[in-house]
């Protein structure tokens, strides 16, 4: 998830004609625009201006702060023009070299990209066969330069064609923008399954990823459809397809603030978040198989046959990673027979645990800075285990240590709670798991096709909770002055239990635990008086029925004691009706895949909670994003 911002003003001479104002230098619109958009990204950042026939570029690794240093010390012309960039690192680390833009064709265009270009590879082989060279690792330079092939093999010079023609080529998610040398006055973008907007100003137009890249100017806004490419000048845009035809985009008016742009007009980054996780699964799936359906995980560069002599898994993480790890761990041993354990990483290395060469240890972190995290890292390589490092943050401390890392591309998670992190770190463990059982042969190909093809439906699926909030919202509303809440769940349940109450303890200082519900009558039961609310995670009926009754039997018996309680269970599970106070249904899904499902109401509540309570719900009392000390 990068930012992305472009801009065309008017000429002086068409100013003159006009008898306007000149417009803004293209450099303050830009800088502006990537301070508003810092919040998608801050690996690297830059810009690309044009200016008396040449594209003038600058751009450095860290954040926006480290651009604007060296604009400072190397300022670019002034020009009606540019493009500019603010990185969360996909393919390749955060490094100067890897920042946008990517300058090709002899520095004649320029390329900015938000996304992930699935087929990059198998397209840059075709690109060096024919003699073109790369300097980055990114798939953003593949389509740069394949922009740039694609503009001189038309000869027209028609950027807005060699576009239409370069994205049929492009499979994954993507929104570029590309400034070229012949096209002083004039902006060229495309998107698929990815954000872009464009601002319509007074003889100036603009693009963003969203409002907030050019809210300081306008708040006239066009929202770009699917598969479409739009080309700017100072006064005029033209929308089309990947095919050259005409197109519409949808006009809106922009209603928020610049501070509510950014959280793209939720209250809070958290509720934003929430609202962000089929996008966060569905492009940590992205690009995962190969044409003959095989999982393919490039970035996991650790020989196969030492994944294929691994005979013990231990997770280790902390918090909200932690849970996902525990969820991890009922899906790896199904899928890979495998045993595996799921320790806090802080608790790791102090036991003096058990761990060789044949061990994995698979390190889960958003931040790939917790410092507890990394110390069990380096634990486990001193003993001899390899480490593969599942991660939201490309070059953090914990996946460049690691062995391998397997990169979640939630985009940038801002709220302190972890919601979208989440969901993300269970779909890549999901992925190593299945990419294991594959490679060492403990599930057919088409067993893997299948439970892929069910992961892929899990990001509409997660819109069809999201969408059901109301609820949820509602009850919260209503329990904002309750002294605890309890959750319970079984199986890959339990830890989302236990994530429900995490979420609820650390946003809205209530007390609650999380149990498995088995180990309700071993003393939790003794907490059960009347009025005390229970969420209760019910498993689907479907495949696992005894796993099923037993939960609904932990509702009875919870019930019958005087519990509130509120029940999450699948749609079409009417066994639990009768015992429910309220009942907040999910899609049917494999029960493995559920956590993905049931863990969104128990975020939702808490933030809602949390707000009615009159707290900041981004940033808790007492904690932050980051833990970088032990
Ligand atoms: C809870 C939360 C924390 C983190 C934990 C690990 O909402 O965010 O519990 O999950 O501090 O952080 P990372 O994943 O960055 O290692």
């Amino acid at each position: 998830m990068c930012g992305i911002v472009g801009y065309v003003g008017p000429s002086s001479q068409l100013a003159d004609e006009r008898g306007t104002a000149a417009g803004h230098d293209a450099l303050d619109v830009l800088v502006e625009g990537l301070r508003r958009l810092e919040y998608r990204g801050y690996d690297s950042a830059g810009v690309a201006v044009i200016s008396d026939g040449t594209v003038g570029f600058r751009k450095k690794a860290g954040k926006l702060l480290n651009l604007e240093q060296e604009l400072g010390e190397h300022p670019l012309p002034r020009s009606t023009t540019g493009i500019g960039h603010t990185r969360w690192a996909t393919h390749g680390g955060p490094s100067d070299l890897n920042a946008h833009p990517h300058v090709v064709d002899g520095g004649r265009l320029a390329v900015i990209h938000n996304g992930i270009i699935e087929n990059f590879a198998e397209i840059k082989r075709e690109l060096v066969e024919k003699g073109h060279e790369f300097l980055s690792e990114t798939d953003t330079e593949v389509a740069a330069v394949l922009l740039a092939d694609t503009y001189n093999d038309l000869g027209d010079q028609d950027l807005t064609a060699a576009m239409q023609v370069a994205c049929r080529r492009l499979e994954g998610a993507f929104t570029l923008l590309a400034v070229h040398v012949d096209h002083p006055g004039r902006v060229v973008a495309a998107r698929r399954n990815s954000p872009l907007v464009l601002g319509l100003g007074e003889g100036e137009n603009f693009l963003g990823s969203d409002v907030s890249g050019f809210i300081d100017y306008t708040r006239s806004a066009v929202e770009l459809g699917q598969d479409q490419v739009v080309s700017i000048t100072a006064d005029a845009y033209e929308i089309t397809d990947f095919h050259g035809n005409p197109a519409e985009g949808k006009p809106f008016e922009v209603l928020w603030d610049a501070a509510a742009a950014e959280k793209g007009g939720f209250p809070s980054f958290m509720e934003k978040e929430i609202n962000e996780q089929p996008m966060a699964v569905e492009q940590t799936l992205m690009g995962r198989t190969d044409p003959d359906g095989n999982l393919v995980l490039d970035e996991l560069k650790i020989d196969e046959s030492v994944l294929r002599s691994v005979d013990k898994i231990v997770v280790v993480a902390c918090g909200t990673a932690a849970y996902a790890g525990q969820v991890a761990r009922y899906a790896i041993e199904h899928w890979c027979r495998i045993p595996t354990e799921v320790e806090l990483a802080h608790e790791f290395r102090y036991r003096d645990p058990i761990v060789n060469e044949r061990t994995l240890v698979v390190a889960l972190s958003q931040s790939g800075e917790t410092m507890d995290t990394l110390m069990a890292v380096r634990h486990a390589q001193e003993q001899g285990a390899k480490v593969v490092a599942i991660c939201n943050t490309n070059g953090s401390t914990i996946p460049r240590e690691a062995d391998a890392a397997l990169y979640t591309h939630a985009g940038p998670e801002i709220a302190v709670a972890s919601t979208k992190a989440f969901l993300a770190q269970i779909t890549a463990a999901y992925l190593l798991g299945l990419y294991l059982a594959q490679l060492r042969g403990n599930k057919y190909k088409d067993e893997i096709a299948g439970i892929l093809a069910e992961l892929e439906t899990m990001p509409a699926k997660i819109q069809q909770v999201i969408d059901a909030q109301g609820a949820v919202k509602d009850l919260a509303q209503s329990m904002k002055d309750a002294a605890s809440v309890l959750f319970l769940g079984r199986h890959v349940g339990f830890p989302v239990a236990l994530e429900g109450a995490l979420k609820l303890k650390e946003i809205a200082y209530i007390h609650a635990e999380g149990f498995a519900a088995g180990e309700l009558k071993h003393g939790p039961i003794a907490l059960i008086e009347e009025g005390q609310p229970v969420f209760v995670i019910v498993p689907s009926p479907r495949g696992r029925d005894s796993l099923h009754a037993k939960v609904v039997s932990n509702i009875q018996e919870i019930r019958a004691r005087g519990a509130v309680t509120i029940v999450i269970a699948e749609e079409g599970d009417e066994s639990v009706a009768d015992y429910a106070n309220h009942v907040f249904r999910v899609p049917q899904s494999p029960t493995l895949l559920q956590p993905l499902l049931t863990t969104v109401p128990l975020q939702i509540f808490a933030c809602e909670l949390a707000t009615a309570k009159g707290y900041d719900v981004d940033q808790p009392r007492n904690l932050a994003k980051s833990v970088t000390v032990e």
